[in-house]
């Protein structure tokens, strides 16, 4: 069964309404791809970008969300909240929320709940540190991830990342081989194998996107970095025709 490549950028931290026009430039791109192209900026330019990309091929995405659909969570932000402001799927558990934010898997896994009640696309994420790596865990600590953080139904409404924790920011990036190993490995892991969307993330840049894409259970990309700049992610969209 085929999967449409899915390419989706995570801004972290950056942007500015003054950056928006970034998706005008996008949007050109978006429109002659045959991969999906996602965005996913900090939560504050959610809704002018959602006006921006009105009638255009992108897509939006949150960085997070809370579990509850409101209440009193100072700061905290609601799935529901991002559907509404034109979102329609949203990042959740990257190594940066589990380690700065301490955040479980079971936690992640009741957040992808409340995404999926709110009408969002959860992108999970997975991914062992250089420590675990070198220790022979990784196999181990991304099955103990995905087993604590899918809920039950997810069916395939779910899409995975998988992002080596050493490989974010830093410009390392897994050998093909590796890559190749472990998402076939987090199939075996996934409900619905044949149909869920298995993401790369960890310094996919213009150079390795080609190589990485072109791997047989590699269904797109998540990138960080090189989401930022146009030309960059222009050129990772555009490896998959
Ligand atoms: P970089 O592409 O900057 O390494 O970031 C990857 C990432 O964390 C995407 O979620």
């Amino acid at each position: 069964m085929s999967r449409r490549i899915l390419i989706a950028g995570n801004w972290k931290m950056h942007g500015l309404r003054s950056d928006l026009g970034f998706f005008d430039a996008l949007a050109v791109h978006a429109g002659k791809s045959n991969a999906e192209v996602l965005v996913c900026p900090p939560s504050t330019l959610l809704s002018a970008a959602a006006e921006r990309c009105a009638g255009t091929a992108i897509r939006l995405g949150g960085q997070d969300c809370h579990t509850g659909a409101t209440g009193a969570h100072t700061g905290d932000v609601a799935a529901v909240m991002l559907h509404d402001a034109g979102a329609r799927y949203v990042i959740l558990g990257h190594s940066e929320r589990r380690s700065d934010h301490a955040e479980s898997s079971s936690l992640v896994c009741a957040k992808a709940g409340a995404a999926l009640s709110a009408g969002l696309t959860p992108i999970v994420c997975v991914g062992e540190t250089r420590e675990q790596r070198e220790a022979g865990e990784a196999f181990d600590i991304v099955a103990a991830q995905l087993g604590g953080s899918l809920p039950a139904a997810t069916g395939s409404g779910i899409v995975i990342a998988y992002e080596p924790v050493w490989a974010i920011g830093t410009g390392l990036t897994a050998s093909a081989s590796d890559v190749a190993r472990m998402h076939a490995f987090i199939r075996t892991r996934l409900p619905e194998p044949a149909t869920t969307r298995v993401l790369y993330g960890g310094s996919v840049k213009p150079g390795n996107a080609a190589e990485l894409m072109a791997l047989d259970d590699v269904d797109g990309a998540l990138v960080g970095g090189a989401s930022l700049d146009i030309d960059a992610f222009a050129s990772i969209i555009a490896t998959a025709g």
